[in-house]
C-alpha cells in the first residue's frame, strides 16, 4: 500500500455525479450541481442564485463584479465592458500575435521544456498588463501575486486568507494606488486611464473601485486563459491528429477552442449562495446554502453533446458553458478566445508534436491551468 491517494479522473466523477447524484451535498459544505440543464437554471437565476457569497466582505472595500448582484453588478459591468467588446478587442490581434511569436520563438530547438512557463502563464499576463497600461512593470511579479490570490480564493472568500495571498494583495494594492495617483496627474488612454477619467453618477471613480477592477482583471484573465492554452497542449497529447489538421486547415481553430473549452473546462465550476428554499432536479436547497455549478461536469453532459467524452475539432453547436451564463457571462471572452486562437495557430505552425511527459488529467474543481506542464516539442 501506498501512501497517496490513487488519483481520480474528474471526468469519471462528474458522470457518475450525473448519473446517480445530479444534485449533492458535499459532506457539510456546498452542494453541487452536475447536469448542464440544471448548472444552466443556477448560472441564469441571478435572483434565486446569489453571487454574494463572501462571509466576511472586506469593510470599506467595495466588492468585486464577480461576487455582486444587481444593482452594484451592472454599474460596475457597465464602466469596463466597452473595453471588451469584440471591435476593441480585435485591435490588439497584431500586439497578440506578436507577442506570442517571440514567447514561442524561446522554445524552438529546446527538446522539452515548460509550456506554462514559456508561454501558457506569460502571454495572458502580458496582455492584460498592456491593457492596464503597465506592461513597463515585473510580469513575473503580476503572475506571483495573481497566482498566490487565485490559489487562496477559497480561503479569501470563506475563510481567512493565507499571510501569502494578504501580502500579494497588499503589495498588488500598494503598486496600483502607485500607478493611479501617477495616471491622476498624467492623463492616458488606456483602460485604467479612462476608469480614472469616468464620470459616474456618483462623480468619479475612488481609489477603491479602481482597485477593485485592477485586482479583478489581473487575476480573473490569467490562470484562466493559461488553462486554455494547456488544455490545448492537453488536446494535440491526447488526439495528435488535431495538431496536423490545424496545421493544414487553420480555419478550424475557432472550433477547435471551443471544443478545448468545453472538453478541459479552465473554470471548472463557480460559486453561488441560495437566496430562498429553491428545488432543483427533486432536491430541497435551503435558503442560505452554498452551490456549486460543475462547469466541467455540465459540458461533458452526454444529454446536451453526441459523444461526449469525444473531442470534436469541427463540434457545432457547442453550447458549452466554460464561459458561464447569464449577466456574469465572461467578460474576458473575445479576449480569452483571441489569445487562444492565436496561441494554438502558433504552436500549429511551428511544431508536428506536442507530447506531455506528465499526462495526469486536470483536477476535480480545479480553477485555472497547472503551475507546470511538461511538453516534447518537434519540429517539422
Ligand atoms: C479561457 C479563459 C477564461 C475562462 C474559461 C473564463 C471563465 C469565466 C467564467 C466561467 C466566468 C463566470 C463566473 C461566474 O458566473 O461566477 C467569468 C467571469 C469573468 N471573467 Fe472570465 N474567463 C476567462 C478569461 C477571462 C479574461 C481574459 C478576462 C479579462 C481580462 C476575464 C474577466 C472576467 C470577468 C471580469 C468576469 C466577471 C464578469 C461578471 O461578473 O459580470 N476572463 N469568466
Amino acid at each position: 500500500m501506498t501512501d497517496t491517494a490513487p488519483t481520480i479522473n474528474p471526468y469519471d466523477a462528474y458522470r457518475h455525479l450525473r448519473k446517480t447524484m445530479p444534485v449533492s451535498k458535499l459532506g457539510d459544505g456546498p452542494w453541487q450541481v452536475a447536469r448542464h440543464k440544471d448548472v444552466n437554471t443556477v448560472l441564469k437565476d441571478h435572483q434565486t442564485y446569489s453571487s454574494e457569497v463572501q462571509l466576511n466582505p472586506i469593510k470599506g472595500q467595495t466588492p468585486s463584479m464577480l461576487f455582486s448582484d444587481p444593482p452594484i453588478h451592472q454599474r460596475l459591468r457597465k464602466l469596463v465592458s466597452r473595453a471588451f467588446k469584440p471591435s476593441h478587442i480585435e485591435q490588439q490581434r497584431q500586439q497578440i500575435t506578436h507577442s506570442c511569436r517571440e514567447l514561442v520563438q524561446q522554445m524552438i530547438n529546446k527538446p522539452e521544456v515548460d509550456l506554462v512557463d514559456h508561454l501558457a502563464a506569460p502571454l495572458p499576463v502580458m496582455v492584460i498588463a498592456k491593457m492596464l497600461g503597465v506592461e513597463d512593470g515585473n510580469m513575473q511579479i503580476f503572475k506571483d501575486w495573481s497566482d498566490a490570490i487565485f490559489s487562496n480564493i477559497g480561503d479569501i472568500l470563506f475563510a481567512t486568507p493565507s499571510p501569502e495571498a494578504a501580502s500579494a494583495a497588499d503589495e498588488m494594492d500598494h503598486y496600483f494606488l502607485d500607478k493611479i495617483a501617477f495616471i491622476r496627474t498624467h492623463p492616458q488612454s488606456h483602460l485604467l486611464g479612462r476608469l480614472i477619467e469616468t464620470e459616474t453618477e456618483q462623480g468619479f471613480l475612488s481609489n477603491d473601485e479602481l482597485l477593485g477592477f485592477c485586482r479583478l482583471l489581473l487575476i480573473a484573465g490569467n490562470e484562466t486563459t493559461t488553462g486554455l492554452i494547456t488544455a490545448a497542449a492537453r488536446v494535440f497529447h491526447t488526439f495528435p491528429e488535431t495538431l496536423s489538421q490545424l496545421k493544414l486547415k487553420p480555419a478550424l481553430t475557432p472550433t477547435f477552442i471551443e471544443e478545448a473549452l468545453r472538453f478541459y473546462s479552465p473554470f471548472s465550476a463557480t460559486v453561488r449562495r441560495t437566496t430562498t428554499d429553491v428545488e432543483i432536479a427533486g432536491q430541497i436547497i435551503p435558503k442560505g446554502d452554498l452551490v456549486l455549478p460543475l462547469i466541467a461536469s455540465a459540458n461533458r453532459d452526454e444529454s446536451i453533446f453526441t459523444q461526449a467524452d469525444q473531442f470534436d475539432i469541427e463540434r457545432k453547436p457547442n453550447p458549452h458553458l466554460a464561459f458561464g451564463f447569464g449577466i456574469h457571462f465572461c467578460l474576458g471572452a473575445h479576449l480569452a478566445r483571441l489569445e487562444g486562437e492565436i496561441a494554438v495557430q502558433c504552436l500549429a505552425q511551428n511544431f508536428s508534436s506536442i507530447r506531455l511527459t506528465d499526462s495526469e488529467s486536470p483536477e476535480m474543481y480545479g480553477l485555472g491551468g497547472p503551475k507546470v506542464l511538461k511538453v516534447q516539442l518537434q519540429q517539422h
